[in-house]
């Protein structure tokens, strides 16, 4: 009798837990009505949004199975200052004021890539600079990825002064 108490007692306070855990781990799916479903967002396997002419990725560098864009940033005056301004905390140690590649780390045994005469493009620059290489620190945290197309549009100028 005290067995069965037990077992009813158990099964009563158990059997909301396991209900929630069916709901939980979507074992029963429920589409809830929620304001969060009235908005232009895509599920999964659908095509993405359409990205909104004009409008540059900020924080997103990569879309998946797409790779790395374009360089979505134009090379005008803004971009080419701001690029100076960062080019030199971040990377004329290294790699030179002038990019090549004779930054005071030079000195030190380090041989930083001289980057007027790289044959990268931006998009292969832009992934050097976001993941590093062996001896150069990835940037992906320290530049947000318009501040990493700025730098890369300001080593493209570093070239042209080259000559290159
Ligand atoms: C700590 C030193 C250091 C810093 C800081 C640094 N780099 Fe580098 N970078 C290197 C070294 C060294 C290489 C050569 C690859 C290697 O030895 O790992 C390199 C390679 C590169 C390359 C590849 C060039 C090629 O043609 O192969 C690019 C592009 C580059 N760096 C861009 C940058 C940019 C832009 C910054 C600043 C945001 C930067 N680096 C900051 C040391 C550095």
């Amino acid at each position: 009798m005290k067995g069965l108490r037990l077992f009813v007692i158990l099964t009563l306070l158990g059997a909301p837990l396991v209900v929630g855990l069916l709901f939980t781990y979507e074992i029963i799916k429920v589409d809830w009505i929620s304001m969060m479903e009235n908005q232009p967002s895509y599920r999964p396997m659908e095509d993405p949004l359409p990205v909104p002419e004009d409008s540059v990725p900020y924080m997103a560098a990569y879309v998946k199975y797409v790779g790395v864009p374009e360089n979505p940033v134009p090379a005008d005056e803004v971009s080419l200052q701001r690029g100076k301004v960062l080019y030199d905390i971040h990377c004329a140690v290294c790699h030179g004021p002038q990019g090549q590649g004779d930054g005071v780390m030079a000195d030190y045994g380090l041989q930083p890539a001289n980057l007027v005469t790289s044959a990268l493009d931006d998009r292969g620059m832009f992934v050097f600079i976001s993941n590093g290489t062996p001896n150069m620190p990835p940037m992906r945290e320290s530049l947000t990825i318009r501040d990493r197309w700025d730098v890369i549009n300001y080593i493209r100028s570093l070239q042209a002064q080259a000559g290159q």
